[in-house]
Formats: C-alpha cells, sequence, structure tokens
C-alpha cells in the first residue's frame, strides 16, 4: 500500500462517516482502489522487523475484509440495473421505473447495491464533473444512499434523504415546524439540485406496510420516483412477502399493488451442491477467494478441496462464507500457520443461522458423500472386468 493510500485509509477508518450521509458515501465512492499486499514467503515474513511485520499483517487483515467478488449474480444484478438507469436517464419525461433487491439475510444485497452505486457515482462524475455550477457551489452527487433504521415513517423518510444531504432542516428543530409535504418538497429539491439520478433505499423491510404509515410512505415513495429524475433502487428481506412488492392486492392494499407494479425485482439465491454446474459454482467462488488471499503458506486447492465441508460450515451463504474465511485467516496470520485448513476452521464458529444447520448438514452431506462413491464403485466394477479378464488370459 502506498503512503498516500495508507494516508487515505487511516483517515476513513477513523472517521467511519455512515454511507447515509453524502460525505460517507463520497469517501466511499471515490475511495481509490486497495493495492493488494505483496505475497511473501514465510522466511521473508519472519524476517521483517516487528514494526514491518505489524504493519504487514495490518494491510492483509485490511485487505481481506475488504474482499469484494464480482459473482456471476453479482454481475447478472448489475447489468440489469445499468439497463434500467439507462432507459431511465435518456427518456426524463416518462414515469421512472424502480427496482428492488429482494433476499434472504447475509446473501450480499448490501454488497450488490453499494458497488452498483459506486460504479454508477463514477460513471456520472467522469462524465459531468464534480461540481454543477460554473462557481462550483452546487456538489454534484449522482447517488443519494439511505439505510432504513428500524420502523420508518413518511417524516423519517424524508429526514433521511435531507439528513444525506446535510440539509439545515435536519441540524435544528426546524423540521418540526415543516409540514410533512414540505419535507417531501424540501427532500425532492435537494435530489433535483445535486442531480442526483440514483436514490439507494437499503434494508427497506423496517418499514412496516400493514401500518397507515406504511401505505403513506408507499406513496411518497411513488410520488418521489415519478416526480424527479431519479430511479429508486430498494434492497429488502421477504419484500414480497411483508407486501411491499407484487400484485393482486384489494382494497387499501390496491394502492400499494399500484404503487410497485413498476418495480423490477431482482433476487439473490445462496449457492448450492445440488447439480454439476452449482457444484462448479461454489467451487469457483472458492478459488476465486483462495487466491484472494494473501496467506504465505496459501496454496492452489487450499479452500477447493474442502469445499463439501465449507458448503456444511456456512450453507452456502456468501455472507457466513465470507466471515468464516476471513475469521480463519486473521487466526492463521495471528497464528503463525500461514494457511487455512479443516483443523483450524473447525475450531472458528460463525453466526448462529449457519451453526444450527451446520451438524445436521454435515451429517447429509457425508451420507451423499458415502452413497456418490457407492454409485462410482459400482459404475466401475463392471468395466474393469474386461480388462481384468484380458490380463488373466495373457
Ligand atoms: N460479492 C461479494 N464478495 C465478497 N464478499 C461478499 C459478497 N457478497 C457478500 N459478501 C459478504 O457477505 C456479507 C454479507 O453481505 P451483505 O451485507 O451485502 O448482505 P445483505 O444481504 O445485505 O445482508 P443483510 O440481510 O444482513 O442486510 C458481508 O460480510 C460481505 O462482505
Ligand atoms: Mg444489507
Amino acid at each position: 500500500m502506498t503512503a498516500t493510500a495508507r494516508a487515505f485509509e487511516g483517515a476513513s477508518t477513523r472517521r467511519q462517516r455512515s454511507l447515509s450521509t453524502y460525505e460517507g458515501w463520497k469517501d466511499f465512492a471515490e475511495r481509490p482502489p486497495r493495492a493488494r499486499p505483496e505475497h511473501l514467503a514465510r522466511d521473508q515474513v519472519e524476517a521483517l522487523d516487528p514494526e514491518a511485520r505489524a504493519r504487514y499483517d495490518a494491510d492483509r487483515r485490511v485487505w481481506h475484509a475488504n474482499i469484494l467478488l464480482r459473482t456471476r449474480q453479482v454481475h447478472g444484478v448489475h447489468t440489469q440495473l445499468a439497463d434500467i438507469l439507462d432507459s431511465n436517464l435518456q427518456d426524463s419525461d416518462r414515469v421512472k421505473s424502480a427496482a428492488a433487491l429482494d433476499a434472504p439475510p447475509a446473501l450480499g444485497k448490501s454488497t450488490v447495491v453499494n458497488t452498483f452505486g459506486r460504479d454508477f457515482h463514477r460513471q456520472r462524475i467522469a462524465e459531468i464533473g464534480e461540481q454543477l455550477d460554473a462557481d462550483e457551489d452546487i456538489l454534484h452527487l449522482p447517488v443519494c444512499h439511505i439505510t432504513v433504521p428500524g420502523r420508518l415513517t413518511i417524516k423519517g423518510l424524508h429526514m433521511m434523504i435531507l439528513g444525506f444531504y446535510a440539509h439545515p432542516a435536519t441540524a435544528g428543530i426546524l423540521h418540526r415546524s415543516m409540514a410533512g409535504r414540505d419535507l417531501a418538497r424540501a427532500a425532492a429539491d435537494c435530489i433535483e439540485r445535486h442531480d442526483t439520478r440514483l436514490v439507494i433505499i437499503d434494508d427497506l423491510h423496517f418499514l412496516s406496510m400493514r401500518t397507515r404509515d406504511g401505505v403513506e410512505v408507499a406513496n411518497q415513495l411513488k410520488w418521489l420516483s415519478n416526480e424527479y429524475s431519479a430511479t429508486f433502487l430498494f434492497a429488502g428481506v421477504a419484500l414480497r412477502e411483508r407486501g411491499l412488492v407484487g400484485e393482486g392486492a384489494v382494497g387499501r392494499e390496491a394502492a400499494m399493488a399500484q404503487t410497485f407494479r413498476r418495480w423490477t425485482v431482482f433476487s439473490l439465491d445462496p449457492y448450492s451442491l445440488r447439480t454439476k454446474h452449482t457444484r462448479e459454482e461454489w467451487c469457483s467462488l472458492l478459488w476465486h477467494i483462495e487466491q484472494a488471499l494473501v496467506l504465505a503458506e496459501g496454496c492452489d486447492g487450499m479452500l477447493v478441496d474442502m469445499s463439501r465441508y465449507l458448503f456444511a460450515r456456512t450453507t452456502g451463504n456468501i455472507g457466513s462464507l465470507m466471515d468464516l474465511i476471513r475469521r480463519g485467516a486473521s487466526r492463521a496470520i495471528r497464528t503463525g500457520q500461514e494457511s487455512i485448513d479443516r483443523t483450524l476452521l473447525d475450531d472458528i464458529r460463525i453466526d448462529e443461522g449457519a451453526e444450527t444447520e451446520r451438524g445436521e448438514l454435515e451429517a447429509r452431506l457425508d451420507k451423499q458423500e458415502a452413497a456418490r462413491r457407492a454409485r462410482r464403485r459400482a459404475k466401475e466394477a463392471p468395466k474393469q472386468q474386461p480388462h481384468a479378464g484380458k490380463k488373466s488370459a495373457a
């Protein structure tokens, strides 16, 4: 890592600004790509003086914490989102379509929407610049990002948008005297003033749609996305089940159905070992992680050879997998083992969801593996007979 990158890194980890503020988002989106720490052999690592060693280990930990894999699913969703944004950018008078990413916990929803937002931010800044006026008074903020905290009310939604832009209404008591509609207007003005084209609302499941507020928020979201030239991108868990997306609603919920009619819904799936293709995909994921790790004794096949074990530990959930590998890599660095194996991972506990299913899944996979071996033996046996016959004839 260069000195500048290190200084930047230090400053940003100290500040840890929330992505729901424009400063935090800009930090995230404009941060230069991290340089991969050099791969050193064990004797080279051991030859480092204590200060250099501490720095090298810290760099590796930061690197491992930020591994980003452009998996097939990430790539697929990014491509679809780019299509939606492109067409929304071109026809400014048409009602904008919105997109939603609906998937179970820890499958990478935030990762997908944030990396998409970051790419889009960079692309727009490159096209139009950092400022929007000749006096350099108005910042160009192509993306607005909000993470819904707990139950959201209409006022809360607008306050969060205003908070992202550090609007004065959020600083004092001004907002208390402002009507919801005025706050909405102010939020929409911010979106327009800063030429924001993409509004990301993460953890939308915290929005309760069964309450009066929920319906109103839905209508407000529609109003915002219709009125202004921004594309809304929502992410959350079980949005369909919660009535946030889908059709066929009646009565009071019909308004919601209409609201979400224009939403394109994407999903992310956990990995599986069910077919040859999905097994290959799982192994490919492990291979890419393996290649990204910087461990002195790391070698090809270190993770791929444990593919079934890793699946049993993580139930094919990328969040659980990355946690397990990161913790394993940290321990391998700390203890000087410098590689990851089953004994090391056996001792690391991860999230409860994965741990609960671990025993059952391990037993099932062991059984499947034994059955597979038996089938293979049975298949190979008749093939060997003519060969054996020939041998004995000779
Ligand atoms: N493509 C990826 N490359 C590397 N790591 C990933 C990727 N996708 C997800 N992860 C890891 O999985 C973990 C969970 O990801 P993320 O927070 O994006 O999931 P989520 O679906 O938003 O979860 P939640 O439902 O809790 O909001 C994170 O630690 C992240 O680093
Ligand atoms: Mg998330």
